[in-house]
């Protein structure tokens, strides 16, 4: 099997995979408390409608590009555009950027889950505070850069062993073990004393500020900007994680459907996950005699610091609630990671085979690992910042805003803040104005039975003009979060600027491919 592309075994397989590469962290500590700070229900519709315009135009779009190429990321955008072929590099940089944190906090919920585990093999021992114990880890180096290496290891074994007999395999037992896991930590968590309020605090429009989590509600652009981020990472778009994983889908399956269910699945996970951490923190937050805008419900800290110490309080069966939920987050983390490891390793044992040598999967899966945890020891041994390790930009007491408080929010800001939407933007351009929509709707019709035209006419307009304006706008809102509020003029007109550059570039290319 070594030099074999490989398939998915199944549609519902392929499903497993791509929902659960959609579903991770995002989902679990951004989602919830996003949607409570900025409005509850009124987040909820914009992230929805976001969802609908942008979020599953771009996941049919991805998928179709990955499926009728049959290519990696970087081979997929050759093979169908002159102008834009290189955004398929942009699109291999930001995982593996994304993955230098992701892969630190997996070993952060392996360590907190064998934490648990001690807690329940030996009760009776000290129990150290969540924040003691976060602070504790994250001042351990050489803890943090082993449990790196373990969650590394654990993605190279299920990597390695392909399409169908790595990813597909895991994802069959952890997303249902996931969903099962997460509907006992949602029960417990709404039998809580208090855990009403924490429904409210995601539910109820202008709760968070009107009950004192929030002092100020954002206004409509920062929420529609916020939603629009989180929309996008929760999705894994722009990412190349699907367009790989549609380069492995078979020419039968309905592209439409299964970009729908992806949307609708992560959206749910995101929502059941708010039901099961929220609740829990601010109940015990509000036990503990906390003021509620000093409760952490975002974050890291919301996962390491908060849940941990709603574990403890649970006494002597808290530690196996905890075990449960760093399980559950720790296969998010997997499922999320493993994708992003694949747009690597497809790309070199694709480039391989054009070279005419035989790429093997396990060699190539080993050399991304090791470029993968170079990158990621420096935000292991960083610790959020605690350990003071420098930083480009940083020095001389002067920082750059935004990105200068930690290696990971460095990471986070080049990939998720400037590489995912910008790479989204020029897809939707290359698409809508270069290529033509019609170059996708093929692919996205096939295996569609009846008429398409309302399909072709609702996407072609999305394509066209809603994605790439939307996505400037979300381009413009990342920018402001890691550069500041001081900086937002600035922020949206170089947003505006590479819209309407890269769209005359796109028009141009179009004219000259038909030539
Ligand atoms: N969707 C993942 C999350 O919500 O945590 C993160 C992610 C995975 C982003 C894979 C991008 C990607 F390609």
């Amino acid at each position: 099997m070594e030099n074999e592309r490989g398939s998915w075994g199944s549609n519902i397989g392929f499903l497993l995979a791509a929902i659960g590469s959609a579903v991770g962290l995002g989902n679990i500590w951004g989602f919830p408390y996003k949607m409570g700070k900025s409005g509850g229900f009124t987040f909820l519709l914009v992230y929805l409608a976001l969802a609908v315009f942008v979020g599953f135009i771009i996941m049919m779009s991805e998928l179709a590009l990955g499926r009728k190429t049959g290519a990696s990321v970087v081979g997929a955008y050759h093979a169908v555009s002159r102008k834009f072929k290189w955004i398929g590099w942009l699109a291999m940089l930001a995982p593996f950027l994304i993955m230098s944190f992701y892969s630190v906090l997996g070993g952060y919920c392996i360590e907190y889950m064998s934490l648990n585990l001690s807690n329940l093999a030996f009760s009776g021992a000290e129990v150290k505070t969540g924040s003691d114990l976060f602070g504790a880890m994250l001042t351990n180096p050489f803890g943090c850069a082993m449990f790196t290496i373990l969650f590394l290891v654990v993605c190279l074994l299920i990597v390695k062993g392909g399409i169908s007999g790595g990813i597909e395999k895991f994802n069959n037992i952890g997303m249902p073990a996931l969903f099962i896991m997460l509907v006992i930590i949602i029960i417990r968590s709404l039998t809580l004393p208090g855990a009403t309020e924490g429904l409210k605090f995601m539910f109820v429009p202008g709760y968070a500020v009107k009950a004192g989590f929030i002092s100020e509600a954002p206004g409509l652009v920062t929420v529609l900007s916020t939603a629009g981020g989180q929309m996008f990472f929760s999705l894994s778009l722009a990412m190349g994680a699907m367009v790989t994983y549609g380069s492995y889908l078979d020419k039968k399956e309905n592209l439409v459907k299964n970009s729908a269910v992806i949307v609708v699945a992560d959206t749910l996970v995101a929502l059941m996950a708010g039901v099961a951490v929220i609740p829990a923190a601010v109940a015990n937050g509000i036990a503990q005699g906390i003021a509620l805008s000093d409760i952490k419900l975002g974050g890291p800290s919301l996962l390491f610091v908060t849940l941990q110490d709603v574990f403890q309080a649970m006494g002597r069966v808290g530690p196996l609630f905890g075990v449960i939920f760093y399980l559950l987050v720790l296969i998010a983390a997997i499922s999320s990671a493993i994708s992003l490891m694949e747009v690597l390793v497809t790309f070199f044992l694709d480039r391989a085979k054009v070279k005419g040598r035989t790429g093997s999967r396990s060699k190539i899966t080993l050399w991304v690992s090791v470029a993968i945890l170079a990158e990621a020891l420096l935000v292991a041994v960083d610790g959020l910042g605690s350990n003071g390790l420098w930083l480009p930009g940083q020095g001389g007491g002067a920082t750059i805003a935004g990105w200068n408080d930690c290696w990971l929010d460095f990471m986070d800001c080049w990939s998720e803040g400037i590489m995912m939407p910008l790479g989204a933007m020029l897809m939707a351009l290359m698409i809508g104005w270069e290529i033509k929509p019609k170059s996708t709707l093929e692919e996205i019709n096939h295996g569609v039975a009846g008429s398409t035209s309302g399909l072709d006419a609702f996407y072609s307009v999305c394509i066209k003009f809603v994605v790439p304006v939307a996505m400037a706008f979300i381009l413009a809102g990342q920018m402001i979060s890691f550069f500041g509020e001081a900086n937002s003029v600035v922020c949206y007109i170089i947003s505006i600027v590479i819209l309407f550059a890269f769209w005359v570039v796109a028009l141009l290319g179009h004219s000259k491919k038909e030539n």
